[in-house]
């Protein structure tokens, strides 16, 4: 088992990290699940005395806070008290919305993050943000909190379907074009389905809380992990309003794609990219970029009425606030 120290608190990783479970003293447990992982992952957790399991529906339009009173209520007809423990076992919409719940609870109970799915595992357990969707907005309403600890057990994976792997290792691949070219030459020279799991994302872990633990707050460093993401994110709602919702790790591949197109890098390093992107991963149309204007105009990181861009320097490296208008897209 790996440890990995972030700002107050540990992830670790390996098929033993579950039994970190095994040594806690908390007056009473809630698992957080939806039915997917209550199916595929909850009687790989230990047994707790005084245990209550929160059941909620999958997907992110349950992200609300509708699921949250649900989630406080069920925390309150059970009594928990300030010394009471919530384990979130799931993908990014159990973590992001069982860690407000448990941050806000009587102001603030612990909770410990257990991963699912890749993106989870590599991205949304990471870096301490929590919150909800709200009136149609993502993360709307949310904090920064951090957990008691991460416990990441890759063996998750295992049932997670295809399509969830390859959205959660968009993630992957973006860490390794903005910090880690050695990451970068490993995966490009290694078959998808022959990656080892625990050393991706071990590794991938690494580079995000280096980042994180630099610039918590994204002032700075931390917004390189917008690679991929100001393109991604407008391809996500375009697609999202047309009634055909993509996943989110599709539009982070397009909008990876799109991006490089901006960036000061090589046309060696361009092809390397794309070329990777699209023989590995099967990807929806990328919309004209003329019908994702209304989304860019939106985004929150503009500044000064430009778009902001976090582009690669670099295969391995990044530059942040990047500031384009929309007729130089
Ligand atoms: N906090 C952050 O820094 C951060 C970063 C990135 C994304 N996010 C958030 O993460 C969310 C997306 O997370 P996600 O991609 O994990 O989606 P998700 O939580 O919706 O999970 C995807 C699907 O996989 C199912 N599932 C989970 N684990 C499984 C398993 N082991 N076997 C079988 N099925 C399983 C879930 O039930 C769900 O149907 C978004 O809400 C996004 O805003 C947060």
């Amino acid at each position: 088992m790996k440890e990995i120290v972030s700002s107050g608190y540990s992830v670790w990783i390996g098929e033993k990290s579950l039994t970190k479970l095994d040594f806690l003293t908390y007056s009473k447990v809630a698992i957080l699940v939806d039915e997917n992982t209550k199916r595929n992952c909850l009687y790989k957790l230990p047994k707790f005395d005084n245990c209550t399991i929160i059941e909620i529906k999958s997907g992110e339009e349950h992200k609300n806070i509708t699921t949250c009173s649900f989630i406080w209520e069920e925390l309150t007809n059970n009594h928990f008290d300030r010394n009471s423990l919530l384990i979130n076992l799931g993908g990014g919409v159990i973590g992001d919305m069982g860690g407000f719940c448990a941050s806000t609870y009587k102001r603030g109970i612990d909770f410990i993050q257990i991963p699912t799915t890749l993106l989870a595992m590599v991205d949304a357990s990471i870096g301490g943000k929590l919150g909800v969707d709200f009136n149609g907005l993502k993360n709307q309403i949310g904090i920064f909190n951090n957990p008691h600890s991460v416990i990441i057990n890759p063996e998750f994976l295992s049932t997670l379907p295809e399509n969830e792997l390859k959205s959660g290792f968009a993630e992957v691949v973006k860490h390794a074009l903005i910090a880690d070219k050695n990451l970068w030459n490993k995966i490009i020279s290694t078959s998808f389905n022959e990656l080892i799991w625990k050393e991706i994302i071990g590794t991938s872990i690494q580079i995000k809380n280096k980042i994180v633990a630099s610039d918590p707050f994204e002032k700075g460093e931390r917004k390189k992990l917008n690679f991929g993401h100001t393109f991604g994110h407008a391809i996500e709602s375009y697609y999202l309003e047309k009634g055909t919702p993509i996943l989110h790790g599709e539009a982070v591949f397009m909008g990876m794609i799109l991006e490089i197109e901006l960036a000061q890098i090589s046309e060696e390093n361009k092809q390397e990219i794309k070329n990777y992107i699209l023989s590995n991963f099967s990807l929806p149309y990328t919309p004209k970029k003329s019908n994702l204007y209304q989304y860019l105009i939106n985004d929150k990181k503009n500044k000064e009425d430009k778009i902001n861009f976090s582009l690669l320097k670099n295969i391995g490296d990044c530059s942040t606030d990047n500031l384009l208008k929309l007729d130089e897209l």
